[in-house]
Order: C-alpha cells, then structure tokens, then sequence
C-alpha cells in the first residue's frame, strides 16, 4: 500500500518497546503535529475566502462564519487548534525538559524553541486578521510590548505596523506572515525537527532502559494513529461548542478598557503594568535565555528519558517555578483586571 510505503520511509523499522509506553512522551509531540495538520488544512481554506482590507476583512469574517456551508466550523477548528496547540506545545516543552531529554539533543531543541517562537508570532499576527474590536486593540497592545525588545524593539514594532499606526499595511503584514511565510517555516522546521529526531537516534532512553525492540509497523503507526484521532476528535468536539469569537467591529477611535494582549502574552502585559523594564525586557530575555541555555545548564552526569531525575531536581524545579509564574501572571492579567487594569475581586 503506497501510503503505508510512505510511513516506512519516515520511521525507523525498529523501536524501543518503551517508545510506545503512553508515559514516555505523554503523545504530545503527536498531538502537536495533529493540531499543525488541522491549521494548515483549515488555514487553507479561509485563505479562499479572507481579503486582508481593514474595510472588508471583517465583512469577509461575518460571511466566513455565518453564510458559508461548514464555513463556521471550519473557522471554529483552526481557532480551536492554534490554542490547542499553544497549550500542547508548552506541555509538549516541559515534557521534554524534565525528562531532561535535550541532552545531547541540544540542536533538536534549539529547533523545538525556534518553532515555539513561530507558533507565538503565527497566533499574534492571526489574532489581528478578524479586525473587530479585540483583535484589533490586542495588536495594539501586542505591538507595543515588541517595541521593549532592546535595541531592535522600535525598528521591529515599525516593520509589523507598517508605518507608525496600526492600520491597513498592518493588516496586509500580519496577513502575509500568518498565511505565507510563518506556515511555510514551520513546516521546513517540523520537518527538520523530525528528522532530526531520528539522526538522533529515536526518543532518548536512559541506558538502563528494556532494550526490547518491537516493529514500528504496526506498534508505532497504532499508537501514532491513536494519537492523532483523539486529538482530531478532541479538536472537533471543542469546535462545536466553542464558537471563535466575533466582537462588534475594529473602532480604532474607541479603545476597549481595559485593552488586553492575547491571552499567551498577557502575563507579560501584567508585568509590564508593574515595570516596564522588568515586563518588556528583563523577565523574556531571562525566560529566553533560559530555555535556550538549558542543555548547558545542565550538569548532572544522568543521561535523558528519566522523569524528573534527582541529580536534575534543583533545574526542574526553576523550570515549573518560572512555569507556573507565568501561568498565575496569565491568570491575573486575563480574570483578575479590569477597568484601568485596576484589580477586580473575582467575590
Ligand atoms: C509545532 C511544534 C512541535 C511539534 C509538531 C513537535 C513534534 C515532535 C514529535 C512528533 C516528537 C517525537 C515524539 C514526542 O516527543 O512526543 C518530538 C520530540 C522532541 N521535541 Fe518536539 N515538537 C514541537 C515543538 C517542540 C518544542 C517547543 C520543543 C522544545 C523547545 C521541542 C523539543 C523536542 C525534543 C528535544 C524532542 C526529542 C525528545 C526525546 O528525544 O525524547 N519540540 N517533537
């Protein structure tokens, strides 16, 4: 069968038994490659219909969701999966580091990072495309955090605008990136990151790891399926009850208040609410820095594929501290602030 043929060429004939252990990856890096699939098949299909005009787009949006055939569904599933796989790409990243399985893999994971980074800069510049009146006040705030970036931050923040406002060449720039040049990136940079993958060697494995081996056909082309469906399900069961939202449209005179950064950066919006420096630029050049830093960072002489191995304790603890730091930050900035981003109490 020439599908199956083609499988063959990807995986190697052979696999650890533990390869397959559901605890192993948790299936994340699957569930990931599902979500990227849906997106790019969705994405095509609203790019038929989409013109990135600040006075049609939201037009184009309203006859997207409400008069063409599955149209909504469709709009709702790439909605679904972009977060989808914002959320699985970051578990899928902390899998990975407090399996400590970056050692030896450090290029592989300078790709994982540089595909993260991508990810983030292909659900800012969607956010924008709908043009009513969130995403268009959250471009605004979006693009005034890229502005912080020491050095290249005013000269990048222009070259997103287009100019010094947001406005139509903005739309044509976000529209260009989130449906040109950011998918075709990702795609060189998954593809990359999989082959890499298996330059390496397969999953990293601890020495003392069963060396059972078992057939990728049919152990890893089950498992790899099983994933994939699940998450497709998933997927699809959220679009049918998560609508993606559409506000009134953009009124660049009347700013919402208070304004909101997408969710994802809305941690750092809330810093910067405390300290410019410490938002804008101290806490994601440290972030960054970090992660980009870890296989270096790492000592311990335990080799990768063992879950929170002792000799690593005090790296993964920093790891889930700046973890759930951010998440509590997201959380303050997204349920716990409202006019003047003054503190509401939820009771
Ligand atoms: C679109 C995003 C991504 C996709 C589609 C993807 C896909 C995959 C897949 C299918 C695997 C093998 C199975 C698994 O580990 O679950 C894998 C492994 C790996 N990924 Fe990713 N990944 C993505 C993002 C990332 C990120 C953000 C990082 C970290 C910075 C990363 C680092 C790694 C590393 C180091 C491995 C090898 C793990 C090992 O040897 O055990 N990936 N990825």
């Amino acid at each position: 069968m020439k599908g199956r043929n083609f499988l063959h060429h990807l995986h190697p004939p052979q696999i650890r038994r533990r390869t397959v252990q559901p605890l192993t990856t948790l299936g994340l890096g699957m569930a990931a490659l599902t979500c990227l699939g849906v997106l790019l098949v969705t994405g095509f299909t609203l790019f038929l219909y989409y013109v990135p005009e600040p006075e049609v787009a939201y037009e184009r949006i309203l006859h997207i969701t409400t008069t063409l055939r599955y149209g909504a569904l469709v709009r709702n599933l790439h909605f679904v999966a972009a977060n989808a796989l914002l959320v699985i790409a970051v578990l899928h990243l902390a899998r990975v580091f407090l399996t400590g399985a970056y050692r030896g893999r450090a290029l592989n994971w300078t790709y994982g990072l540089a595909l993260f980074f991508l990810l983030l800069l292909a659900n800012f510049t969607g956010y924008l495309l709908p043009w009513d009146q969130v995403s268009y006040w959250a471009a605004q705030v979006g693009s005034g955090l890229i502005a912080y970036v020491p050095g290249l931050g005013p000269a990048a923040q222009r070259l997103f605008l287009g100019g010094s406002e947001l406005g139509g060449e903005t739309l044509l720039r976000a529209f260009a990136l989130h449906a040109g040049a950011i998918p075709l990136a990702m795609v060189v940079l998954t593809a990359l990151h999989l082959w890499r993958l298996r330059k390496d060697g397969g999953l990293a494995a601890p020495p003392e790891a069963d060396n059972e081996r078992l057939p990728a056909d049919p152990w890893l082309y089950r498992a790899e399926g099983s994933v994939a469906l699940l998450t497709f399900a998933l997927l699809v069961t959220l679009a049918l009850f998560f609508p993606a939202p559409l506000y009134e449209r953009a009124d660049p005179l009347h700013p919402p208040n208070p304004a909101k950064a997408p969710w994802y950066f809305v941690g750092f919006q809330e810093m910067v609410s405390h300290s410019a420096l410490l938002g804008g630029i101290v806490a994601p050049l440290l972030l960054a820095g970090f992660l980009l830093a870890a296989p270096w960072l790492d000592r311990s002489s335990v080799p990768g594929g063992q879950w929170l191995a002792r000799p690593r304790r005090r790296l993964d603890l920093l790891f889930l501290l700046l973890l759930l730091s951010q998440l509590a930050l997201i959380g303050v900035g997204q349920w716990l602030r409202g006019e003047n981003w003054a503190f509401l109490w939820p009771f």
